[in-house]
């Protein structure tokens, strides 16, 4: 075979150059780059190729949905788009002690008393021993789950060729390293190389691998996530660590939809998933108080609940008072103050300004503008908004409140707990069907009036 031309990859970001640079352009590490073999497309020309090429009516005629296997855990299943598929690949992400850890044993647990195969956890990163005080604490019996405690993936896939397995979980990915590189375990080279091993692995022998991967808070490009384009399903663990809610997304799914999202809660004994989180969110709002407003949030095509929490307060700093947002973009709380200065009489000039989704949840969705907005308001006001009362609708930059998607869904949410007003978008028309629910729906046409409604 012909020889390759020499060229450089940097071991940190994997770019790749063709000379060598003490420091990397893209991630500027120094003395980075290694010297990798490159194979020009010309000298790849072959004269047949191994593959063959399927007529596409005939795919349809076989194609079928996928085997799932079930662990016993209704709500991340339905992440995961119905259960988990044989031979597929997931890589769950998420900020250190979130809770991956602990999923996966509770995977590994659900898998192994529904299924004959060995369960075989790769555990890089804690010694079995550790593994086992958690497996204790969180009441696992893990009947056919095995511990190995290895991190060379050449070790692992020559054991894992030894035996059957039905489920591989490996935790976590940045603690695996392939011998035949030189550079060090977590960097993307390494993650990169041990990864494609066993997903190469995964897909010859049908059976699914879990990898878990931390993120950083900057949500590290160098990271993971550089596995996403190479696995099947991307889920990623989120919430606020010293909280005990946490939830579950699709950042990528092969085999369903990312729309889906679970919620679960951190205990003693354990991740438990939360099946109504509606209600559970909101249970322990405050009551009588300014700052607290619930906002109906759509996750997927479910509803959720959250409270959105603010506290206005004069600021230290007289050049650039603060703003500080947990759940909510800080882009976002610096838009929506910046209308409220100016489309309203709420006076927040010279003010610090908190906002908090309670319980860790993540809100993305404009249509929880006017929650934001109100619950601002209120805490600016030292008003309380009532505990029985939510708000929804989009925040224009002139101040006016607008339409959101799945309105509708939202109200029979809030009226299903008991919510008996919501201020919504004045455009907004309801349905008969939703005409017989018993809400008070106080339509308003842009903030100031929202704020003199509540
Ligand atoms: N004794 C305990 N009681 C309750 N929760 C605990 C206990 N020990 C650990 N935890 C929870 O487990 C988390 C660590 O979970 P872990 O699965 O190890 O996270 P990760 O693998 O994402 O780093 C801690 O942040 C804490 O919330
Ligand atoms: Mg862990």
């Amino acid at each position: 075979m012909a020889k390759g031309k020499l060229a450089y990859s940097c071991t940190a970001c994997g770019n790749e150059s063709n000379s060598w640079l003490g420091r990397c352009p893209i991630c500027d590490a120094w003395g980075s780059l290694v010297e990798i073999e490159k194979h020009s497309g010309a000298q790849t020309l072959k004269d047949k190729s191994s593959v063959q090429s399927y007529k596409f009516s005939e795919i349809l005629g076989s194609a079928e949905a996928p085997d799932r296997i079930l662990f016993g855990m209704p709500e991340t299943e339905r992440v995961l788009g119905g259960g988990v598929v044989k031979g597929s690949t997931t890589l769950l992400v998420g900020e250190p002690g979130i809770g991956k850890s602990t999923l996966l044993l509770h995977l590994a647990d659900g898998l192994s008393d529904r299924n004959d195969g060995r369960i075989y956890y790769i555990a890089g990163e804690e010694s079995p021993d550790q593994i086992g005080i958690r497996g204790k604490r969180i009441g696992i019996e893990g009947k056919r789950l095995e511990i190995f405690p290895e991190t060379d993936v050449d070790s692992i896939l020559f054991e894992l060729n030894q035996h059957e397995q039905s489920i591989v979980i490996i935790d976590s990915i940045q603690t695996l390293v392939d011998p035949g590189l030189d550079s060090v375990a977590g960097s993307v080279a390494q993650i990169r190389a041990c990864a494609s091993k066993l997903i190469t692995w995964s897909k010859i022998s049908q059976v699914p691998l879990f990898m878990s991967g931390h993120l950083t808070k900057e949500g590290s490009v160098a990271g993971p996530k550089v596995l996403e384009h190479s696995v099947d399903v991307v889920l990623q663990l989120d919430g606020n660590a010293s909280g005990s809610f946490r939830s579950l997304h699709g950042l990528k799914n092969r085999f369903g939809s990312t729309n889906e999202m679970a919620v679960l809660e951190m205990r003693e004994n354990g991740l438990v998933e939360v099946l109504d989180p509606s209600s559970d969110l909101i249970s322990e709002r405050p009551e009588g108080v300014p700052g607290s407003v619930v906002v109906p949030i759509i996750e997927g095509t479910r509803p959720l609940l959250v409270e959105v929490q603010s506290l206005v307060s004069q600021t230290g700093n007289s050049f650039e008072p603060r703003r500080t947002a947990n759940g909510i973009e800080l882009n976002r709380l610096v838009l929506i103050s910046a209308v409220l200065s100016k489309q309203s009489s709420v006076d927040i000039i010279g003010k610090d300004i908190i906002v908090n989704v309670v319980g860790g949840i993540r809100v993305s969705e404009p249509a929880a503008d006017l929650g934001i907005a109100l619950a601002i308001a209120s805490s600016a006001l030292d008003k309380e908004f009532p505990a029985s009362t939510a708000a929804v609708g989009e925040l224009g930059l002139t101040g006016e409140i607008r339409k959101s998607i799945y309105i509708e869904r939202r109200i029979t949410e809030l009226a299903r707990l008991g919510f008996q007003r919501v201020i919504v978008p004045k455009s907004f028309v309801p349905s008969d069907s939703l005409n017989e629910i018993d809400i008070n729906l106080i339509k308003v046409n842009n903030i100031e009036d929202a704020i003199k409604k509540f």
